[in-house]
C-alpha cells in the first residue's frame, strides 16, 4: 500500500541528507513516488519559495502562516492526486513547520492550526517523522554546509533553542516518530527504512 510521510526537523538537522538518502532508495527499489519540499514542492508553492524565504520584505508571521497554507493547500491536492495514482509521497517539512516556527513567532497554535485546517481539510500523513539533534551540533552543520544563511537561519540561539523544544511538543501531539539525529546519516536512514517499511 503506498503512503505518504512527512520528514520533519529544525534547520542542520540533516532533513536534506535523509531525503537524498531517500530518493536513492525508492529508485534502487523502483517504486513510484512522489517528493515534495516546504517551502514549494507543487508548481504553485514552489513559486511562492523564494519570497517566502527572502528577507527583503517584513514579514508578519501571520502572513507567513497564511502564505505558507495556502502553498501547502496545493501540494495537497497533488499529494492526494499521487496517492490515488499509486505513488509514496514523501514531503521534506509538512504543516508542522507552521506549528512550530510560527508560534515560535508568535502566532497562537491554536490560529495556525485552524489556518491549516483548510489547507489540510481531512487528510493527514501516514507517516510522521522528526529529527532531533541539539541546536550545537545543528548549528556547526550549518556553519560547516557553507551555504548562505536565509531569513530564518540568521536567528540567534534562543530563537533555536525555542524552535527545537517546540518541534519535540509537536510531534508528541501529532504522534511523530522521533528519531535521534545527532550519529551517522546511514544509521539514522537505516531507521527511516524501518519506520517507512517500503
Ligand atoms: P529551507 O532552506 O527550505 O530549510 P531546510 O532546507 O532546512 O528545510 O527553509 C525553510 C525555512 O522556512 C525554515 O527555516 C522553516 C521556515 N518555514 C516556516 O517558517 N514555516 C513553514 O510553514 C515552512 C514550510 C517553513
Amino acid at each position: 500500500m503506498v503512503k505518504s510521510v512527512f520528514i520533519e526537523g529544525a534547520d542542520g538537522t540533516g532533513k536534506s541528507t535523509q531525503i537524498g538518502l531517500l530518493k536513492k532508495l525508492f529508485e534502487e527499489r523502483k517504486v513510484k513516488v512522489l517528493f515534495l519540499r516546504e517551502p514549494g514542492g507543487s508548481g504553485y508553492y514552489e513559486a511562492l519559495r523564494e519570497f517566502y524565504l527572502q528577507s527583503k520584505h517584513e514579514h508578519p508571521p501571520i502572513s507567513d502562516a497564511l502564505l505558507s497554507a495556502a502553498g501547502r493547500a496545493a501540494n495537497i491536492i497533488e499529494t492526494k492526486q499521487a496517492l490515488a495514482s499509486g505513488k509514496w509521497v514523501v514531503t521534506d517539512r509538512a504543516y508542522p513547520s507552521s506549528y512550530v516556527y510560527q508560534s515560535v513567532q508568535g502566532v497562537p497554535l491554536a490560529d495556525i492550526r485552524a489556518i491549516n485546517a483548510f489547507a489540510l481539510g481531512e487528510f493527514d500523513y501516514d507517516i510522521k517523522i522528526l529529527l532531533d539533534v541539539s541546536v550545537e551540533v545543528a548549528e556547526q552543520r550549518i556553519n560547516q554546509s557553507g551555504a548562505e544563511k536565509d531569513h530564518w537561519e540568521s536567528q540567534g540561539k534562543r530563537f533555536f533553542e525555542k524552535i527545537r523544544q517546540t518541534y519535540l511538543d509537536i510531534a508528541k501531539s501529532e504522534n511523530c516518530h522521533i528519531i535521534d539525529a545527532s550519529g551517522d546519516a546511514a544509521s539514522i536512514h537505516q531507521q527511516i527504512i524501518a519506520l517507512i517499511d517500503l
